[in-house]
């Protein structure tokens, strides 16, 4: 990580929206740190109206210096005897799991967009000497206002990024209680807007844990190789608490004996350089990861981590140095076999095994950060990663504070999955209407990125249109293709414009010497619904398309990867075809019941015939 002018400005608002939201910063690798789960069994409270966050006036509750009993259900008050008016009782309520969202386990809250209050109380044996506790979610969609025992922690605005707060010295040895109020409503100035064309899945969509650190603890870093370099490790450290200046850490890396020091400045950062000769680089054929071992005060935080270098030349994209084809899959967070959105490490194998099944070596993780199992499972089964920001179709571009929440969630983003080799490109955003306040706000995007990872590639799903005067001829005229190192472009030829005809006509005019993703295409096909290659909705027409459209793709000479859409059918409000949609995009080459489609095997043979070409 590089300390500029720029990157003071980025600490700058880093550092006001900590103070707005309460959000501490991001405590990384989570899964290898000791922890109390609260995962299982909560209670809940749908709140429509928010009656237990807001009075008859409309003004917050946990406001006020002596919030009613009766109503502020983060009080999580029990009347003392029966004369005492409370309306609510959490042990009353109805059960719930977590992680999960609600609307795949409730009937009742299949639609339901609000507030819903999450309950759950628990023991904890008296904390070790000189340690802090903090309360982990790996995600809560849409906002949460989170509560300890009664009393306000904090806020966090944003469904896909884990959040942490410090809890140290406010936990009882007995009966203490987490209550979060979850909110999914949607909203024009949100991150994603109001539209979107996918299932606005709310609740405590992952992991919930106390985690228990040292007093002074390694919060976050960074091992990579450092750029187009595969013989330095480039290594940066942050130490949280009261005596982390001037401190050592030590790295080890035993398998590749190494054994490196640094020690960190007044603010706690330390950062190195180490030699590292013929370490064996991750790649999707050898996804090779090494233990790694940071040690601060006798304390060991582990990581497993790859180690590859990553950089585009001309139309190249270079993988250690060799030229790769993106032979990739567009993916939801969603297990549609049991419903709702993935969380566990076994959804990540079920999507990715998929994917992998498919001939894949890199999937698009479509339109948000998914959770942190999908890009952990990808560094083992050697997938690449395409991660992304839910700046989708029409945000608000000039309201500063969409941009704070759009920054804040792709800081979290890249801060998470920093450190997995599977990662090779962040998405600044999906389908943007092209305007100068768009291109301006995403541009700022990128810069923050590049100040955050000078290695990984940058990228954003782009649009193309037919060229003026020359029906079959393909453009893509955005700005943003001077930012970017990967031009991406969403296509729908064949479906949204025209029949599948039309592919064999289009051409693509790309002016760029740079790599070329094609970052979705494809069409719906209600699986086991057969008929003509012409008749649409059914796997025939699918079938066709894809045949076509790969035709059509592999005649642009940049062409270095695809994404179709997409690997899954998934839920979404705005499909409403009886009988056919009934809920759900069909695009996907397998369908809800895990079942494969038509096309599935058109895209499997042809990335087979890729593989082989690459690999020659
Ligand atoms: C869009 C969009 C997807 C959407 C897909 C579709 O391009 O990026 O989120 O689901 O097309 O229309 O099926």
């Amino acid at each position: 990580m590089k300390f500029t002018f720029a990157g003071l400005l980025t600490f700058i608002l880093l550092f006001t929206i900590t103070f707005l939201f309460g959000q501490e910063p991001q405590i990384i690798n989570i899964e290898n740190r000791a922890s109390l789960t609260l995962n299982g069994v909560w209670k809940y409270v749908v709140d429509p109206y928010q009656t237990g966050y807001y009075d008859y006036r409309r003004d917050a509750r946990d406001q006020m210096s002596n919030p009613s009993n009766s109503e502020s259900l983060f009080l999580g008050y029990k009347p003392k005897d029966q004369t005492e008016r409370v309306e609510y009782d959490f042990d009353k309520s109805d059960n719930i799991l977590v992680p999960r969202d609600w609307n795949s386990q409730k009937e009742k809250l299949f639609y339901y967009e609000g507030s819903v209050w999450y309950y759950k109380n628990f023991d904890y044996p008296a904390p070790a000497a000189n340690t802090r506790q903090y309360l982990y979610f790996g995600a809560a969609n849409y906002e949460a206002d989170v509560y300890l025992n009664g009393k306000k922690r904090g806020k966090h605005v944003g469904g896909f990024t884990p959040f942490n707060f410090d809890i140290t010295g406010k936990l009882n040895p007995k009966g203490n209680f987490v209550i979060v109020k979850v909110d999914n409503t949607r909203g024009l100035e949100k991150v994603p807007t109001i539209n979107t064309d996918w299932w606005n899945y709310g609740g405590l969509t992952r992991d919930v844990k106390i985690v228990e650190v040292a007093g002074t603890f390694i919060q976050d870093y960074y091992v990579q190789l450092a750029k187009n370099d595969k013989n330095t490790i480039e290594v940066s450290v942050i130490l949280n608490g009261p005596s982390k200046a001037n401190q050592a850490i030590t790295i080890e890396i035993p398998e590749a004996n190494i054994k490196a020091s640094c020690t960190t400045d007044s603010e706690g950062k330390a950062k190195t350089m180490i030699a590292a000769k013929n370490l064996k680089l991750w790649s999707p054929e050898n996804p090779y990861l090494y233990e790694v071992k940071l040690i601060h005060n006798n304390n060991v935080l582990t990581d497993k981590i790859g180690f590859r270098t990553l950089q585009t030349k001309g139309k190249e994209i270079l993988v250690n140095g060799k030229p790769v084809f993106l032979r990739g899959i567009c993916i939801h967070e969603e297990n549609g076999i049991r419903g709702g959105r993935a969380y566990s490490k076994e959804d990540a194998r079920l999507l990715l095994g998929w994917a992998k099944e498919l001939g894949c070596n890199f999937v698009r993780l479509a339109h948000y950060p998914h959770n942190e199992n999908m890009a952990r499972v990808a560094d083992e089964l050697g997938i690449m990663v395409w991660s992304e920001v839910p700046v989708y179709w029409t945000i608000q571009w000039k309201n500063s504070e969409t941009y704070n929440n759009a920054h804040n969630q792709l800081t979290d983003m890249i801060t998470r999955d920093k450190n997995r080799a599977s990662v090779i490109i962040w998405s600044m955003a999906n389908e943007t209407p092209v305007s100068a306040d768009r291109t301006d706000f995403i541009k700022r995007m990128i810069e923050t990125t590049r100040q955050l990872d000078p290695v990984r590639l940058v990228s954003a799903a782009l649009e193309r249109r037919s060229k003026e005067g020359s029906a079959n001829t393909q453009v893509v005229e955005d700005p943003l293709q001077e930012y970017v190192d990967i031009i991406s472009f969403n296509e729908y030829i064949g479906w949204y414009d025209g029949l599948t005809e039309k592919c064999k006509s289009a051409e693509f005019e790309i002016k760029f010497d740079k790599p070329v993703m094609v970052s979705e295409f494809g069409g719906d096909a209600l699986q086991g619904n057969h008929g003509s290659k012409d008749a649409r909705w059914t796997e025939e027409y699918q079938e066709e398309l894809f045949k076509e459209s790969v035709k059509m793709l592999d005649k642009i000479p940049q062409l270095r990867g695809m994404t179709p859409w997409i690997l899954a059918d998934f839920r979404s409000p705005r499909r409403l075809l009886p009988n056919i949609q009934d809920g759900w995009n069909r695009k996907g080459l397998i369908s809800e019941t895990g079942d494969k489609k038509k096309a599935f095997f058109v895209l499997q043979d042809y990335y087979k015939r890729k593989k082989a070409e690459y690999d020659k």
